[in-house]
């Protein structure tokens, strides 16, 4: 008897405490109603100008049951473009297209942040205002070759930036996230991942930069460090999101020893008391040259904010991290483009729309929209 009484209080308790993707979680200022988050996904379909249209915010509006929402990376500036149809977060025409999105995700009761982008030596002249050549720490030239609306080329030999020139790019952050606010979002997160512009600064194969933003891991964190706080002066930190990519190997880059790299990094952040880091893992083919394997577990004791474990989950694998408490909550990308009730699906597990791969970038509605819900 007494066995059984003990058992119904355990099974309570795991109920309350132990949390699995449909715990509600608190963010911020932001009472979430599940730990499932829409992870930033590039779609290629913005307007004329650069600008959201109501066909974005249909699109968002469609995946507002999850407990959070990162828009798509939007760029700060014109010189932070890379790629064609891209929404950008730097003119009116720009707020106000953000505008019909965010009320379109408020209104199904969503929380939305968006994702400050910068593409530093992604881009292209063709895609650069003055056909200049595109920034970066380092002029080092990336491998392979870009989409640019004038067919595949290959990239160029970027302009280092000069120092004088951080405070402008700094204060372009700012601007933007103040854009944001304007456009009614909740929150901003930071692009500090996939080999942008605060990417190459962190890591070492892109950033050999002779000053105080290149060479130490200290110097190297310097800018997304300035970044961060220009952006927390705007939103309030508590509203201010970032993404790290330690070991991703996507647009050319890499890092001698990506664990000290982000984990001196995130050290440095987490007394800023930031709405959350949000941290794509290793994948197993991610070269890793020296240190430990910088996943969530080993971002988890040097931060005590909200944690979002992005890569290849599913509802199972989301659970054991969240129960283990290595993580707070997850993000899926590919799996949330394709389900638009995404919540609903992993709580019945499935089925599941497969995510079609040549609808991802550009195109119309189809692929987009048009995914069903259950
Ligand atoms: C179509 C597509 C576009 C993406 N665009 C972005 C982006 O704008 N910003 C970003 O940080 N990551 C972007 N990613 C990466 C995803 O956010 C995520 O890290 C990656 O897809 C792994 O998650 P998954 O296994 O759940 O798909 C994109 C991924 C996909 C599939």
């Amino acid at each position: 008897m007494q066995d059984l009484y003990l058992q119904a209080i355990e099974v309570l308790l795991t109920k309350i405490i132990v949390p699995t993707l449909f715990s509600p979680v608190q963010v911020g200022p932001y009472m979430l109603a599940n730990r499932i988050v829409m992870a930033p996904m590039t779609r290629n379909r913005a307007g004329p100008g650069n600008a959201p249209t109501e066909m974005n915010a249909t699109y968002y509006a469609q995946r507002a049951s999850g407990g959070l929402i990162v828009t798509e990376g939007s760029q700060i500036s014109p010189q932070g473009l890379g790629y064609p149809g891209t929404p950008g977060i730097h003119s009116e025409e720009q707020i106000a297209g953000w505008r019909l999105v965010t009320d379109a995700v408020h209104a199904r009761g969503g929380c939305i942040f968006l994702q400050l982008w910068h593409v530093g030596r992604i881009s292209h002249p063709t895609l650069q205002p003055d056909g200049a050549l595109p920034v970066a720490p380092t002029a080092i030239r990336p491998d392979g070759k870009l989409w640019t609306g004038a067919g595949m080329l290959p990239f160029e030999t970027p302009r280092a930036l000069e120092t004088d020139e951080i405070p402008d790019l700094v204060e372009s952050f700012r601007i933007a996230a103040a854009n944001a606010l304007a456009s009614g979002f909740d929150g901003v997160e930071i692009h500090a991942a996939n080999g942008y512009l605060l990417d190459q600064f962190l890591r070492d194969k892109t950033n050999l930069r002779p000053d105080r933003y290149g060479g130490s891991i200290e110097n190297r964190a310097r800018l997304v460090i300035e970044v961060t706080e220009a952006v927390a002066t705007v939103w309030g930190a508590d509203r201010v999101g970032i993404r790290f990519s330690p070991t991703h190997p996507f647009n050319d880059m890499g890092d001698s020893n990506p664990a000290a790299t982000f984990g001196y990094t995130v050290s440095r952040l987490a007394p800023l008391g930031l709405a959350y880091l949000h941290i794509v893992e290793p994948a197993s083919t991610d070269p890793i040259l020296a240190g430990p394997r910088p996943d969530a577990r080993y971002f988890r004791p040097r931060w005590r904010g909200p944690l979002i474990a992005n890569r290849a989950y599913d509802r199972e694998r989301g659970n054991a991290l969240l129960a283990e408490g290595a993580a707070d909550l997850i993000s899926f990308a590919a799996l949330y483009l394709a389900n638009p009730d995404l919540p609903q699906r992993l709580r019945h597990d499935g089925p599941f729309n497969l995510p079609d791969r040549k609808t991802f970038y550009g195109g119309g509605e189809a692929g987009y929209t048009d995914y069903p819900a259950l």
